[in-house]
């Protein structure tokens, strides 16, 4: 299978997995990607069964709409019963870097408010230390060198994203050469630097299930 085809796969087992969870009044949060366009397109085949969604991206947001899904404010909902989204990378404890398409704190945010987190993946993302894939971090614009000296302090490359305005008007700093061997403790550290909005490490909040896209099929792995 090529890694579209594995993509789709996790998208159409996700959709499986939540089926169980949809009530009327069900809110589902929704993430953003190509992984997380995928199971928008199947959860679409679904929208009666639940109430509508969440979004963690104007993109996301914009491509639910386009399927007749209702998208809410966070700040009108009372409880998201289940998030699903992708990452750029997973290690075997679920504590994940995301952040590829700049969308990482409205999608920390998305996770912050959901009763399970339902990660998508295939299976390149799935790896033993973290850190291969270079660490997206939001900053505030003003703030973009004073937080680079301080990630160059913490050991890090960082790599201004040059073009790249987030939803929320905001830089992203792509870190490189990190060895993370203790996930939660950067995420902590990375997000103490003034002038961060957040980080891409979900590792204080990991996923609570991964359902990664493999040639053997999905396998549903847990922390
Ligand atoms: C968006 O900001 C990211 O967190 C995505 O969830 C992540 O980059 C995975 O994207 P793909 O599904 O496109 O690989």
């Amino acid at each position: 299978m090529t890694q579209d085809e594995l993509k789709q796969a996790v998208a159409e087992a996700a959709v499986n997995y939540i089926l169980p969870l949809l009530e009327d009044d069900t809110i589902v949060g929704v993430g953003t990607g190509s992984t997380a366009n995928l199971f928008i397109d199947e959860l679409a085949k679904h929208k009666s069964k639940f109430d509508g969604t969440v979004a963690s991206s104007d993109a996301s947001a914009q491509r639910l709409k386009d399927h007749g899904i209702p998208v809410y404010d966070l700040n009108g909902v009372d409880q998201i019963r289940v998030y699903v989204d992708g990452a750029d990378e997973s290690n075997h404890h679920l504590h994940l870097i995301k952040g590829g398409g700049a969308a990482l704190t409205r999608e920390k945010i998305v996770v912050a408010c959901s009763d399970e987190f339902v990660c998508i993946a295939d299976e390149s993302k799935l790896v033993k230390v973290l850190g291969d894939f270079p660490l997206p971090v939001e900053v505030i614009p003003m703030a973009r060198s004073h937080v680079a000296r301080q990630l160059v302090k913490l050991g890090g490359d960082p790599v201004y994203r040059e073009g790249v305005v987030t939803d929320n008007g905001n830089h992203i700093l792509d870190v490189y050469n990190l060895e993370i061997l203790d996930p939660i403790k950067l995420e902590t550290q990375i997000n103490a630097i003034v002038g961060v909005v957040t980080n891409g490490l979900f590792a204080a909040r990991p996923a609570d299930v991964l359902l990664l896209g493999t040639q053997e099929g999905v396998k549903t792995i847990k922390p």
